[in-house]
């Protein structure tokens, strides 16, 4: 055992730029968190200063969403620009992972709850990893394009609300990923490059999971406060996260998730206007 605290582990990740160098730290990390858990001796959670934004590499350029150039799936080019953008969604899902791992020490968490998002994190390093190597097989790589400069907003808006954090991230930004997954898988299968609809695949599978951990631990703490979890999401979701909810909705994997209707329909914008 490294002596480490999972919460110093955590911001080890965090403050890491290169995002191979990231990915790979975090799978040691995540191992080493699950052998000590298997051993009986779980680590120290303790106690850190995660930073206000992770470190991220020198590439890709961070620009506003406006001026990011729109992807169309029908050339090669286009699949390229959609891959480097999931990529790009892949590295700060790493890190939003292991920020709620650091963010949120002085709440009191089952072990349950730090199991989940370091397996959660560990599997968006994986995925990032497998998005780059397709990137790579089509001669491009993460960096050559620019991406999208907003992604960390939803974890600066809640760096100060674990439920905030988790109704916003888990149950309304990664279950979106639920919905859009199939159609991007489709467009890879026409195009017939089977290493990224594999790897989608994975990544889809393993994505319902960490919509069910949001929603299983913003229950748990709806529980705790006796607050009730619907009325609640609205509210956060209304607070901290800027415009509506899009349909269609992935109704059953979302259901599969813990994350029942009434939940997201009334947060679109048709439910606003009537
Ligand atoms: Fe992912
Ligand atoms: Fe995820």
């Amino acid at each position: 055992m490294n002596g480490k605290t999972l919460a110093q582990m955590a911001v080890e990740v965090l403050t890491t730029a290169d995002g191979r160098a990231k990915t790979a730290l975090s799978h040691a990390h995540a191992a080493t968190w699950r052998a000590a858990r298997a051993a009986g001796t779980p680590l120290q959670i303790g106690r850190a200063n995660p930073p206000d934004h992770p470190a991220r590499p020198v590439t890709p350029a961070l620009l506003d969403p406006r001026d990011v150039p729109r992807r169309r799936p029908g050339s090669p080019q286009g699949r390229i620009a959609m891959l480097h953008a999931v990529a790009h969604i892949e590295l700060n899902a790493v890190d939003l992972h292991w920020d709620i791992i650091a963010r949120f020490t002085d709440i009191p968490m089952p072990l349950g709850f730090y199991d989940d998002w370091v397996k959660a994190a560990d599997e968006e390093s994986k995925h990032f990893n497998l998005i780059c190597d397709c990137l790579e097989a089509q001669g491009s790589h993460y960096g050559a394009l620019a991406a999208h400069a907003g992604m960390w907003r939803a974890a600066s808006d809640t760096a100060g609300d674990i439920m905030g954090r988790l109704a916003v991230v888990p149950m309304v930004l990664e279950a979106r990923g639920l919905d859009v997954t199939p159609g991007m898988i489709a467009h890879f299968d026409k195009a017939g490059d089977n290493r990224t609809v594999d790897a989608l695949n994975v990544i889809y599978a393993e994505e319902v999971s960490h919509v069910a951990y949001g929603s299983k631990w913003f229950h748990f703490l709806c529980g705790r406060h006796d607050l009730d979890p619907k009325d609640v999401f609205h509210d956060l979701v209304r607070r901290y996260f800027h415009g509506f909810l899009k349909p269609p909705f992935n109704e059953e994997k979302r259901a599969e998730a813990g994350l029942p209707p009434d939940f997201y329909w009334p947060l679109t914008e048709d439910a606003a206007a009537s």
